[in-house]
């Protein structure tokens, strides 16, 4: 190594080293990201294998599974290890980049932090445990101006990109209506209905017998700002965890991610004005298997006032039950005053489709993804745009979240967005916000 590279590598690491530096600084490095990974197993092996494989340096790894973090510091031996990422954030401050893929309850513990630093977040959905969480995040994000992105991978396929192009071109009119349905019933139902529905787990209550937890799971770590209580195998690892609303919040906001993604990038959708949920009555502890949440949102550049029902679990749209519609297992299906759009993670149909045999397709605007996780990277590096920063995927995530609130709540909700309150439903705000274990505030 000649002299000049050796001493324009010292000022980069110095540089770069720094918490404060902005992304721009690292944009002119070119060189690879030092990527610290929070949550090796499950969905984080996923998204580590999506980082490393895009040829960037792990030089970090954190778990609270002993097995999922020794078989991640297998493939990565230089990568430094932590059970506790507190201990990652205070000890080692000498990356780039973090991907978030823990629990729900923990994310914007895991990621606050690094906003904070001016690190670039890829975090998994839902991006937070609740409502004024995002709120924080969303932010944090803005204030640090770093590249951040969700885990909603199905926004990078063409087909989401087809059906948005098609729906805001107008092609079915104007939308009024939208349902969203996923056939997952994973939650509080009965045991009869668990065994219909192939549930993971089933569980009706909080075990009352306490368990030891496996000698390579730190249960007092995962639990976090989660109040204490005893291990049982009824909570880990995911997605059983999923339904306990310590720690997760139901597929409302799992799948919503996913699915309530193609209408709120279609219709342009932001804060909904209402929020009316059915399913209940709400489990103090357990999200439900089946429920749903009707949305209602104002007029929006150009488009007009629109209602979005969630149907989850059992629950299927009246023209899908009319068997008025294909009946696909999960859909999203805009109702415009010209026709109606069909589409899943991976195909759309215009309907009736006589109607549309002679259709022409507008001509493709929306530019192809370079990858979901390569759009954080290349975004990290070089200040392109990810298309779920935390912004979008903010906004995303509260709504999803206060189809829970107004499911737990058990009555029909206002909500204002800019103060963050629901007028005229006060007993709302406990779900909108939480109580956190002592020695875990979120500041
Ligand atoms: N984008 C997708 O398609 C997709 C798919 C599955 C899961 N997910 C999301 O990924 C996240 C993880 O879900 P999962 O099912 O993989 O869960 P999991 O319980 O398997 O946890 C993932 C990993 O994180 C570790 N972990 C948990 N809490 C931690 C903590 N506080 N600190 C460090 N490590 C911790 C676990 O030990 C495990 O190795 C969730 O937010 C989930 O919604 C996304």
């Amino acid at each position: 190594m000649n002299s000049r590279t050796f001493s324009r590598r010292q000022f980069l690491t110095t540089i770069l080293a720094t918490s404060v530096a902005p992304a721009f600084v690292r944009a002119q490095a070119g060189r690879k990201l030092n990527v610290a990974i929070i949550g090796c197993g499950g969905r984080g092996a996923g998204n580590l294998a999506e980082i490393a494989g895009a040829g960037e340096n792990i030089v970090a790894l954190c778990d609270v599974n002993a097995n999922n973090l020794a078989a991640a510091a297998k493939k990565y031996p230089g990568a430094k290890t932590f059970s506790d990422f507190r201990k990652l954030y205070d000890e080692f401050k000498d990356f780039d980049a973090v991907a978030v893929s823990t629990a729900e309850h923990t994310h914007s513990f895991a990621t606050l932090p690094a906003l904070r630093m001016k690190k670039h977040v890829y975090c998994e959905k839902p991006l937070t445990h609740n409502v004024w969480e995002t709120r924080k995040i969303r932010e944090a994000a803005k204030a640090a101006g770093v590249a951040t992105q969700m885990g909603t991978q199905i926004h990078a396929l063409k087909n989401y990109r087809r059906v948005v192009e098609l729906v805001q071109s107008g092609a079915i009119g104007g939308v009024t209506e939208c349902h969203v349905w996923v056939s997952r019933a994973w939650g509080l139902q009965s045991e009869e209905a668990a065994k219909r529905n192939h549930d993971i787990v089933f569980v009706t209550d909080r075990p009352k017998e306490a368990q030891t937890p496996p000698a390579h799971f730190d249960w007092d770590l995962f639990l976090g700002p989660a109040m204490e209580r005893p291990f049982h195998e009824v909570y880990f690892p995911g997605p059983k965890w999923y339904r306990w609303w310590d720690f997760g919040s139901g597929t409302m906001s799992d799948l919503g991610s996913h699915w309530n993604d193609l209408p709120f990038w279609a219709l342009k959708l932001d804060a909904p004005t209402t929020i009316e949920a059915a399913g209940g009555p709400a489990h103090a502890e357990l999200a439900p298997a089946t429920m749903s949440a009707t949305y209602e949102y104002g007029p929006r550049a150009g488009m007009p006032a629109c209602k979005l029902t969630w149907h989850q679990g059992e629950l299927r749209p009246a023209l899908w039950n009319e068997k008025k519609i294909p009946q696909w297992g999960d859909g999203v299906l805009f109702v415009g005053d010209k026709g109606m759009l069909l589409a899943d993670y991976n195909k759309h149909v215009l309907l009736p489709e006589e109607k549309f045999v002679d259709f022409k397709r507008p001509a493709p605007t929306i530019p192809d993804s370079i990858g979901h996780h390569k759009e954080w990277l290349e975004a990290a590096k070089n200040g392109g745009p990810t298309t779920c920063n935390f912004d979008y995927s903010g906004g995303l995530t509260e709504a999803n979240h206060l189809g829970n609130v107004a499911y737990r709540v058990g009555k029909k909700i206002n909500w204002d967005s800019a103060k963050l309150e629901c007028p005229g439903t006060p007993e709302a705000a406990k779900f909108l916000k939480r109580e956190y274990r002592k020695g875990w505030e979120l500041i």
